[in-house]
């Protein structure tokens, strides 16, 4: 992935980014830039801005932001390459051919090749499905209420009753051996050769968040057994990170995502109008998974089956999401088993009221813990509230821990005071190891201050370019925090010294959406006054705060031998005192 900046920069300036987020979000003039509702969070009011001079987007409600590069790999989850050339196609710009190490070029081949064979099968699938020969098959996918457009949609298939049919007609369209055998979609023995993994299956391809398919599941048609056949990992098909359903789910646009456990259930909710759910393919959830989810959504409503199974693989979920940064409801199935049977027996409404009524993740593992103890022995009862206390006193906020011990109480036979009494009890034994975040988090908040201020001038900047000589006579780019901040800073003096500010193009130098997307935030900080005095006084106070953090950490990394170093301090110092009869002009 070795484009040159300027070709990078080329593709870049010759997609305007008002023309190609307008072909996605509904876009309105107001002022300076365009605002729409932001496509990568759920909002009634519009807080997703578009600045045509800046050519830079910023979500004022969610932090999404960045260039027109930094758009379309959000927003279809692109790679940097992938989207680098579907905007050099757009605007006409012919790429250089890749230079890739013969390594790199064997293992994309070999990628694209498998994809290649797997799509050629889900072709095939689909029109066995739907040839005279699959009408059986059809006839198991109706019994189980599926509609002609959820099967179209969901691209269901048929492995006929042969076990080298999928076999011939690939090799028939000249598929190697060793291809097949990577595949997938192949067994091989001593005794038979190669021959067809799935037959006489219905079957249910899975698609990764582009659409690609990257793997299948085949399903016996009544009580066989194994119930389900899916396809092995291979270079394209890592259960680990892959979600069925996500590649229609991640437009859904809803304010949470639904897991659950099988294929059915994905296609029966979807079916239903819940088209923001996702299953983990009877595999555990993993923490790539969770940070998939992340990626879509702050909230998952757990829809795993009714049974043992199913409780203990939602136990094991809701600390992997919570470390990912999800938060996880529990949906009760109760008396059914999944989702698909829950649809069918009472419907979509009652369906969306489980939603509604889902249990906060820590409430069900209270319920669960409180299974395995006897609550009608005394003894056994204290226990169960000494444990609930241990995981009360685990939230870090008094508010949440007072919070939690509310819902308890409302819940069991047990008093606030009580049980906020044994909360404490437990938080004094725990001090050491709990007072210390709470420094850190006041440190953590006068960073924050801090960095704030740095964005500000860097927004500042951006929005009235003649304020830089007067900025950068008092702040250098070694003033500001972390990597990020100085090295966006250092670019964006660079581009004023010669005239030329470009945000968008910094932009590029960033490939990683998280990185482009503090980019966009530093040139974005919302300006939190409003009459050109106030502005001018504002941004007189924050180079006052800037300098003075500067030269604090300058000094405190100073070396001692430094003498220039020290000069320059002392001169900084000057000049920070200078600051008070500095007049400011817009
Ligand atoms: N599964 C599997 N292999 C099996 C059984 C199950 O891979 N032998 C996976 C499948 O992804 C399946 C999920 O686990 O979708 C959940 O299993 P189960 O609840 O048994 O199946 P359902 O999805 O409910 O399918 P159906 O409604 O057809 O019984
Ligand atoms: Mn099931």
């Amino acid at each position: 992935m070795f484009y040159s900046d300027d070709i990078i920069e080329e593709v870049r300036s010759r997609n305007d980014i008002v023309d190609v987020i307008s072909g996605y979000v509904k876009l309105q003039r107001k002022g300076s830039s365009y605002f729409g509702l932001c496509p990568f969070h759920n909002e009634k009011s519009p807080s997703f801005s578009v600045s045509p001079s800046k050519q830079m987007y910023y979500c004022f409600g969610c932090g999404a932001g960045g260039n027109v590069f930094t758009f379309i790999m959000e927003y279809e989850n692109y790679t940097f390459p992938e989207t680098l050339k579907l905007l050099a196609d757009r605007a006409g710009v012919s790429l250089p051919e890749q230079e890739y190490s013969e390594e790199a070029k064997r293992q994309r081949d070999r990628k694209s090749a498998v994809l290649e064979v797997n799509k050629m099968a889900a072709k095939y699938f689909y029109y066995q499905l739907r040839s005279p020969q699959g009408a059986k098959a059809m006839e198991y996918l109706k019994n189980r209420q599926l509609g002609d457009e959820t099967i179209k949609r969901f691209g269901l298939g048929y492995a006929g009753p042969y076990s080298d049919a999928l076999y011939r007609y690939l090799k028939k369209q000249g598929v190697s051996d060793q291809l097949l055998k990577e595949s997938g979609l192949m067994q091989v023995n001593e005794r038979q050769g190669m021959y067809d993994k799935f037959w006489n299956r219905v079957m249910f391809p899975i698609m990764d968040v582009n659409n690609k398919v990257i793997g299948f599941g085949g399903r016996v048609m009544g009580d066989g057994k194994p119930k389900y056949l899916n396809s092995p990992e291979t270079i394209i098909f890592d259960k680990s990170r892959n979600l069925y359903g996500l590649n229609f789910a991640r437009t859904a646009k809803k304010r949470y995502m639904l897991v659950c456990e099988g294929y059915m259930d994905v296609i029966s909710m979807h079916q239903a109008g819940f088209t923001n759910a996702v299953a983990s393919l009877g595999t555990a959830l993993t923490s790539q998974h969770a940070s998939l989810l992340k990626r879509y959504t702050d909230e998952v409503i757990l829809t795993y089956d009714s049974d043992e199974a199913g409780i203990r693989a939602a136990l094991r979920a809701i600390p992997l999401l919570k470390e990912a940064g999800v938060s996880t409801r529990v949906l009760h199935m109760e008396p059914y088993k999944d989702p698909d049977e829950f649809i069918k027996a009472l419907g979509t409404e009652a369906f969306q009221d489980r939603i509604d009524h889902a249990e906060n993740s820590f409430m069900f593992e209270v319920s669960v813990m409180q299974k395995s103890y006897d609550m009608k022995d005394p003894d056994a009862k204290t226990r169960f509230f000494q444990a609930v206390a241990s995981k009360i006193a685990g939230f870090e906020l008094e508010i949440e821990r007072e919070n939690y011990i509310e819902a308890v109480t409302g819940r069991y036979q047990i008093s606030f005071e009580g049980l906020r009494r044994m909360v404490m009890n437990v938080l004094m034994q725990g001090v050491p190891v709990r007072k210390a975040p709470v420094r850190q988090e006041a440190r953590q908040e006068k960073e924050d201050g801090i960095r704030k201020s740095q964005r500000l001038i860097l927004t500042w900047l951006c929005e009235y370019p003649k304020l830089f000589e007067t900025v950068s006579a008092y702040i250098r780019p070694e003033d500001f925090s972390d990597k990020l901040y100085r090295s966006v800073a250092s670019m964006l003096y660079e581009q004023l010294e010669h005239g030329q500010l470009n945000p968008a193009r910094i932009t590029n130098h960033f490939q990683d959406p998280e990185q482009q997307r503090t980019v966009a935030k530093l040139f974005n900080t919302e300006v939190p006054v409003e009459t050109p005095e106030e502005q001018k006084k504002a941004i007189k106070e924050t180079i006052h705060k800037v300098m003075e953090h500067g030269i604090k950490q300058r000094t405190a990394a100073l070396d001692p031998t430094d003498m220039e170093g020290l000069q320059k301090l002392i001169e900084s110092k000057r000049r920070l005192q200078e600051l008070e009869r500095l007049h400011i002009s817009l």
